[in-house]
């Protein structure tokens, strides 16, 4: 009913719609202007093994995802803004730990960044937090009580990015999936005004389109803060009042899905579809690359797959090469053409011109069961092989033939076609005809730069190494954290002591010293994660430096959790305490005790701890003495080792050792 008053609105003609008829004209003006395809490095640590590749595997995975006419050619890349806390699959630092801190040299994000662009310096950046360290929350869980001071850290940020790393950010976001506040959003625009960082565009609230949408509709100081309403997961469709503040709508994060054949069917569908239902300008993919252990929350949603920096391994999932069904044949600024991109019989297209003569034509016939992504719902509809004819029109009306490549998914024998040229489709008198199967993409352009990037294979899948030790004597410029470990509650970074008299020079230090405005409910108690999920049995040895009275530090094995669910993991943790005790816990909590005693261990001196478990017999050493044996336990029965404190406290670390099986 609604297709037909529309073409009679139209005047077309009444054979257009058995027909499957579809126009491409630039002459009826043209739609609003692609922002790009991008993807998310954080929120949180979801990058954190990739730095760790040895080469040439790392170029290689920077290539699949940054290099243009190569892989997915990204167009924007978001990376969160250290806060160190718990964001997702694990804490990332932030430049100020302190009120009187700053170093922009932790963490990967800013490596990540000049990595991306060098390989494509036109590709846009995006910063974003989700958390803040506790100094600007004052004791409260909360950025906005001086707005002024957040303002102050954020694009701090931003300078030093163009200070230390020639890093231009082109956009800057609120606050995570949590409140915005309006004050703090108009003391940020007018900071970054005076800092003469008029370029970079305030994106809000990274959350749903609404309230954001109706707080800009009713002050006009927020609406011209604003430059872009970012919404999270809008399963493709917008709002009215989103429309009516008429800013660009983005979707500043969606897919997070994981990356097999359903997951690519998700990304092909709303590529399209959140401009096709719903004006969206932009999409980001949570995450760019699942480097982050895989049994962390959401394993693998990744647009492709590095988690084996050990083994050199990765994969290069189908996502890939769906990204650079767009991404390869448009440019941010290029213009969608002014259609209504429903397919007839299902699916969808959209048709984007540079506005000089090029013409790119993307087409999906996602089936429903085949491209759900983790959120939100998907309602039923139906998708039917079909016949689409396009009539090229206005400029496009004397084109010859058009560059095609080709996709389809197949979800019996996981024998997927990717990325495929099918080279110059012929078109006549400006009618190009296709038959449409199910689950396929199309990309009909007149560029000739398309190109289906290939690697040596990398190497085969290995499990991290049994036998594994780090010194941190040798260290692994430009990155504050040893390879491998993996912070879930607190940050872990490289420490000199340079009037230690020798053996204690390079240490690893928990530097977090108060609760941080949290994003998730990180634990009371830090934890850095090491090692395969799948161990069992255990002898860690690692030297510990208690630098407070009020501190305390683990080793620990078999545990159980990390990411958002950190506050509950379990394991076997073996604590040492500057009053003298030691305890035995089954918890990261400290409740759950199964031994407890007199250690004689201090503040500021250096102990040895080591914890064996072997089956269901466990036990624990001090300096090279037993201190306690022949506990049993059969709970829980594997896990990744880990180091940790008792508290946000100061502490050291050095000669981690772990052997496991
Ligand atoms: C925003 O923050 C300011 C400054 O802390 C505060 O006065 C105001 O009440 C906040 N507004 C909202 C809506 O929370
Ligand atoms: C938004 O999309 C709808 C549906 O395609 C279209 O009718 C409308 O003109 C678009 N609005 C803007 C402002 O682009
Ligand atoms: C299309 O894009 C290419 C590459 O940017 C450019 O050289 C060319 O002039 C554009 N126009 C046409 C009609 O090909
Ligand atoms: C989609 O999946 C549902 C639930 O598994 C199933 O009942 C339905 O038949 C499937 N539809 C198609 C078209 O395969
Ligand atoms: C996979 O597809 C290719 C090309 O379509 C075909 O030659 C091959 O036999 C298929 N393999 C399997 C296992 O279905
Ligand atoms: C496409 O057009 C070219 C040049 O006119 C011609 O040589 C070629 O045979 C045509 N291909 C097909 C498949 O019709
Ligand atoms: C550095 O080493 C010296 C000498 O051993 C020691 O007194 C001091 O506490 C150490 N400082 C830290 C922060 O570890
Ligand atoms: C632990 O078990 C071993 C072997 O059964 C035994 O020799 C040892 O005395 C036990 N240690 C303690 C503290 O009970
Ligand atoms: C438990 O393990 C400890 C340390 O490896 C060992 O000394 C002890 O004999 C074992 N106890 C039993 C009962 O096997």
């Amino acid at each position: 009913m609604r297709l037909w008053s529309l073409l009679w609105l139209l005047g077309c003609r009444a054979a257009a719609w058995w027909s499957d008829d579809y126009s491409l004209d630039d002459a009826v003006g043209l739609g609003r202007q692609l922002d790009g395809i991008g993807a998310i490095s954080g929120g949180g640590a979801t990058s954190r093994l990739l730095v760790n590749y040895p080469e040439p595997y790392r170029s290689q995975i920077l290539d699949y995802l940054f290099k243009p006419n190569f892989g997915a050619s990204l167009q924007l890349l978001k990376v969160e803004i250290g806060g160190d806390a718990q964001t997702t699959d694990g804490t990332e630092p932030s430049h100020m730990h302190y009120e009187n801190d700053e170093n922009y040299f932790r963490g990967y994000e800013w490596w990540l960044m000049k990595e991306a662009k060098k390989r494509n310096p036109s590709i846009k950046l995006i910063g974003l937090p989700w958390a803040f360290p506790g100094w600007i929350g004052r004791g409260m869980s909360w950025p906005y009580a001086y707005p002024d001071v957040t303002a102050y850290y954020i694009i701090s940020w931003i300078i030093g990015a163009k200070k230390y790393h020639d890093l231009d950010i082109d956009y800057i976001g609120i606050w995570n999936e949590r409140p915005f506040n309006s004050t703090y959003i108009k003391i940020l625009r007018y900071a970054l005004d005076k800092q003469d960082l008029q370029r970079v565009q305030i994106i809000a609230s990274d959350d749903l389109w609404e309230p954001i949408s109706f707080f800009m509709l009713t002050d006009s100081e927020l609406h011209e803060a604003v430059s872009i309403i970012g919404a999270h997961y809008p399963g493709t469709e917008t709002v009215k009042a989103a429309q009516l503040t008429l800013k660009k709508l983005w979707s500043s994060e969606d897919y997070s899905t994981f990356n097999n054949e359903v997951g690519s069917g998700c990304w092909a569908r709303i590529l399209n579809q959140n401009y096709v239902n719903g004006n969206m300008t932009a999409t980001l993919a949570w995450n760019l690359v699942a480097s982050y252990y895989e049994e962390l929350p959401f394993g693998r949603c990744g647009l492709m797959t590095a988690q084996e920096p050990w083994s050199g391994h990765y994969s290069v999932n189908s996502p890939i090469w769906v990204t650079a069904h767009t991404t390869q044949f448009t440019q941010p600024g290029w213009y969608y053409l002014k259609v209504d991109g429903h397919l007839k019989k299902g699916g969808s297209f959209v048709a984007l011109t540079d506005g000089l003569g090029n013409l790119t034509v993307i087409i999906e016939t996602m089936t429903r069961n085949h491209s759900k992504c983790i959120r939100p719902p998907l309602p039923p509809y139906v998708v039917s092989p079909q016949k689409a004819v396009f009539h090229l029109k206005g400029s496009f009306s004397k084109l010859k033939s058009l560059q095609m490549w080709y996709s389809k998914l197949d979800f019996s024998t996981a024998n997927s076609t990717l990325f495929q040229s099918l080279g110059p489709k012929n078109i006549s008198e400006g009618i190009l005809a296709l038959n449409l199967g199910l689950d396929e993409i199309y990309t009909l352009t007149t560029l000739t730069t398309g190109h289906k990037g290939s690697s040596s294979e990398p190497p085969p899948s290995q499990p991290f190494p049994s036998i594994y030790k780090d010194d941190f004597n040798i260290r692994n410029p430009p990155f504050s954290e040893a390879p491998y470990f993996a912070d879930q509650t607190g940050v872990f970074e490289y420490f000199i002591n340079a009037s230690d008299p020798g053996d204690h020079v390079f240490t690893l230090r928990q530097v977090v010293t108060q609760r941080p405005v949290t994003w998730a409910l990180d634990a009371t108690n830090t934890i850095s994660i090491i090692g395969n999920y799948k161990w069992i049995n255990f002898i860690i040895t690692c030297d510990i430096y208690i630098e407070s009275n009020k501190g305390g530090a683990f080793i620990a094995g078999r545990i159980s959790k990390g990411g958002i669910y950190v506050p509950s993991a379990q394991g076997i943790f073996f604590w040492v305490f500057p009053d003298g005790t030691y305890r035995v816990t089954r918890d990261l909590a400290g409740v759950d005790i199964l031994m407890k005693g007199l250690s004689g261990v201090r503040a500021n001196r250096w102990h040895t701890l080591t914890l064996i478990l072997k089956g269901s017999n466990i036990s624990g050493m001090l300096n090279g003495y037993p201190l306690w044996e022949n506990i049993t336990t059969h709970s829980p029965e594997n896990g990744w080792a880990a180091i940790g404190t008792h508290s946000f406290e100061l502490t050291q670390f050095d000669n981690f050792h772990v052997e496991a099986s």
